[in-house]
C-alpha cells in the first residue's frame, strides 16, 4: 500500500516540475517574442500535436522506468526525490533575470561572450563558449549555481530521470566484479558538472570510491558543495580534459559520462572514448548518455533541429548523426548495446576481459 503512495507522489512530483517547466517555457518565449518579434528571429521548426503527444508518451515511459528501476532495487526510492530545493528557491529567479542576456547573445549570435574577471586562457577553443548562450559559459560560479536548474526546466523536470537510466547498466556491468569488495569498486564519471550523476551513483553504490572529472573548477566546486551534503566517502574529484584522463590504465571497474558528447568536436568524441578505455580495467563497463540521435527517431527530428538553433550547440548537428558504436568499437569496446529513453540515448560497452 505504501508503495502505491510513493508511486502516486512520485508520479505527482514529477508532473509539478513538468508543468512548472511548460510555463516557464510558454511565458518566457511570449516574453521573448515580445522583444524579439519571430522576423528578427532564428527560425525554428513548428512542432504537430502528434510530435507533442509523442513527447508527452516518451515522458510518461521514463517516468515508469524510472520508478521500476527504484522498485526492484537498482536505487533507492528517496533518490527520486532528490531535489536541491534550496537552489530552486534561491536560483529560479536569478534565471529569470538572466533571460534577457542569453536572448541578446542569441540574437547577436555571440557565443563568446564572458565577464571581463573570467580567464579563458589554456582551455580548448572548442571549449571557450556560451553554450546555450548561458552568461559566462562554464566558467563562472553563477553559471554553476544556476546548470541544474536550466537543464531541469529544458527538460521538462526529466533530466534526473534521463540521467538515472545509467544506474541500472552500471550495476548490471559492475556484477563482472562480484568476488571483490564492494569497496574496491571504483567508479568515474566523466565530464561530472555539478556531481548530479555521482550522486545517484552514491546512492546505488554506497560502498564504492567515485571519482569525477570536468574541465570547469566553478562546476567542480559545486560538485563540491553538493555531494558534501550526502552520507558516505566523498567523490574524489579532479579538474582535467574528458581526452587526456590524468588516471593510470585499466584503474576503474566502471566509467559514465552524461551530456557531453553533445558538445564536442568529433575528433574529441574519437579521443574521450579512447581515453575511457584505456582506464577501464578488463571485463568493466563504460555507459554513457546524451541526446538522442536521427538515426532512431527520424519523427522527432524537428527537435533535434530546435535545439541547435536555439542554443549554442555547435557540434549537435555533427552528433545526432555521430555512429558513437563504430567509435567504441574502434577503440576496442565489445558487446555494446545501446537504449533510448524520452530525448535520452544510452551506450553500454565493455572491455574485453
Ligand atoms: C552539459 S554539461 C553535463 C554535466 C553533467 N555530466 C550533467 O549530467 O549535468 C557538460 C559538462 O562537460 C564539461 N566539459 C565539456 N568539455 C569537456 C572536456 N573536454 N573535458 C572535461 N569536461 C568537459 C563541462 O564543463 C560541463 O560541466
Amino acid at each position: 500500500m505504501s508503495d502505491i503512495f510513493t508511486k502516486l507522489a512520485y508520479q505527482t512530483f514529477q508532473q509539478s516540475k513538468a508543468l512548472f517547466a511548460l510555463t516557464h517555457k510558454n511565458l518566457t518565449s511570449q516574453l521573448l517574442n515580445l522583444i524579439y518579434p519571430p522576423v528578427n528571429q532564428l527560425q525554428t521548426k513548428p512542432l504537430s500535436s502528434e510530435l507533442l503527444e509523442q513527447f508527452r508518451q516518451r515522458f510518461e515511459l521514463i517516468i515508469e522506468a524510472d520508478w521500476q528501476d527504484a522498485e526492484r532495487g537498482i536505487y533507492p526510492e528517496s533518490l527520486l526525490f532528490d531535489n536541491p530545493w534550496e537552489d530552486f528557491f534561491r536560483y529560479y529567479p536569478e534565471i529569470c533575470l538572466d533571460l534577457p542576456k542569453g536572448w541578446q547573445r542569441r540574437h547577436e549570435n555571440q557565443f563568446q561572450d564572458f565577464s571581463p574577471e573570467i580567464d579563458t586562457e589554456g582551455y580548448p577553443n572548442y571549449y571557450r563558449r556560451n553554450f546555450h548562450y548561458q552568461t559566462d559559459g562554464y566558467f563562472s560560479d553563477t553559471s554553476a549555481n544556476l546548470y541544474d536548474l536550466q537543464v531541469e526546466l529544458l527538460f521538462n523536470g526529466a533530466a534526473d530521470p534521463m540521467r538515472r537510466r545509467i544506474l541500472a547498466p552500471l550495476k548490471e556491468g559492475l556484477q563482472t566484479f562480484n568476488s571483490i569488495s564492494p569497496k574496491q569498486i571504483r567508479v568515474l564519471d566523466v565530464a561530472c558538472g555539478t556531481g548530479r550523476t555521482l550522486r545517484m551513483i552514491r546512492a546505488t553504490l554506497p560502498q564504492a570510491s567515485l571519482f569525477g572529472t570536468d574541465l570547469s573548477p566553478a562546476y567542480l566546486r559545486k560538485a563540491n558543495e553538493l555531494l558534501s551534503e550526502i552520507p558516505g566517502e566523498l567523490p574524489q574529484l579532479m579538474q582535467a580534459k574528458a581526452e587526456e584522463l590524468p588516471y593510470r590504465d585499466n584503474y576503474f571497474h566502471g566509467v559514465t559520462c552524461v551530456f557531453l558528447f553533445h558538445e564536442l568536436p568529433p575528433t574529441i568524441r574519437q579521443q574521450v572514448i579512447e581515453q575511457a578505455f584505456r582506464v577501464t580495467q578488463p571485463g568493466g563497463v563504460f555507459v554513457i548518455c546524451d541526446s538522442i540521435q536521427a538515426i532512431d527517431f527520424p519523427e522527432l527530428m524537428p527537435m533535434m533541429e530546435n535545439f541547435p538553433a536555439m542554443f549554442h550547440e555547435p557540434y549537435y548537428r555533427h552528433y545526432i548523426t555521430d555512429n558513437l558504436v563504430e567509435r567504441l568499437q574502434k577503440a576496442g569496446f565489445e558487446n555494446i548495446t545501446t537504449q533510448n529513453h524520452f530525448m535520452s540515448k544510452y551506450w553500454i560497452a565493455h572491455k574485453p576481459q
